[in-house]
């Protein structure tokens, strides 16, 4: 039985791929702050699902992830999915530091464990749900395309340092566009992907190794778009 740990799987997009790995066969440990939300999954699927509710951000989030690794009783994948974002007209730092502690702070504590516990054992799976927002600036939330930037760049550098020791760790950077969750905010919304879809996409590029992947697939077109769209474009855009 493969074993993943699914961190932030308390909701959205997270619960949608613990839900997936369970049918799957596989042995999933769902992680998040909200024990009734995590209570309800394992009550879902008590022969697949084992849960260990913790904040991200707090010191003791790898006495966490280690606790579950032994309660799984080894690791194959870990997705960090953990995420936190809103927009604001005003600079608010606590809305910023929030979105750094969750998205920066938090994700490199696991993610960085988590490579080296795979280097050590000699093979794993790496993902994490970054955003499309890492592409470029953003007026409304900067702390959260910042975030997610710093997100991609560092699984960018895993992935190339994977393939340099010659290790058997995959690294999978995931770039969701809109996915219908509570964290998916604004009027100027399109191509919105309920969570179901963006989950099975995901867990199909997972199983595929895929470096990188924008969900849902179309929305490839936009990366490319705003990758290559001149500054003085794009700094109209609002
Ligand atoms: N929805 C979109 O359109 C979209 C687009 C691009 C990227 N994403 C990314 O997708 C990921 C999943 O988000 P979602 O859209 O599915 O929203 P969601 O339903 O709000 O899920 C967010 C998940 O993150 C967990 N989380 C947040 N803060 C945490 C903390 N301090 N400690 C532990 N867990 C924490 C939540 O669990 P608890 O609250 O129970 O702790 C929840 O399971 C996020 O990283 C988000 O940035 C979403």
């Amino acid at each position: 039985m493969k074993k993943a740990i699914i961190v932030g799987a308390t909701s959205g997009i997270g619960r949608e791929l613990a839900k997936l790995y369970a049918n799957s066969g596989w042995l999933v440990g769902a992680t998040g702050r909200r024990q009734d939300l995590l209570y309800s999954l394992q009550l879902e699927y008590p022969n697949n699902i084992i849960t260990e509710c913790f904040d991200v951000t707090s010191s003791t989030s790898i006495s966490h992830i280690k606790l579950l690794i032994e309660k799984l009783n080894g690791l194959d994948l870990l997705i960090y999915n953990s995420g936190y974002g809103d927009v604001s007209e005003v600079l608010d730092i606590k809305l910023d530091r929030t979105t750094v502690d969750t998205n920066v702070n938090g994700f490199i504590e696991i993610v960085n464990f988590t490579f080296n516990y795979f280097h050590h054992q000699g093979y794993g799976q790496l993902a994490t749900t970054s955003s499309l927002a890492s592409i470029r600036g953003n007026s409304y939330a900067p702390a959260y395309s910042a975030s997610k930037a710093f997100q991609s760049i560092y699984l960018e550098g895993l992935h190339m340092r994977s393939k340099k020791l010659e290790a058997e760790i995959y690294i999978t950077d995931i770039q969701p566009g809109h996915v219908d969750t509570n964290m998916s905010k604004g009027n100027a919304r399109f191509w919105v992907s309920p969570p179901e879809k963006a989950a099975k996409q995901i867990y199909q590029a997972i199983d595929k190794r895929k470096w990188r992947v924008y969900i849902t697939q179309r929305w490839w077109l936009v990366a490319q778009a705003l990758k290559w769209m001149p500054d003085f474009i794009y700094h109209r855009l609002g």
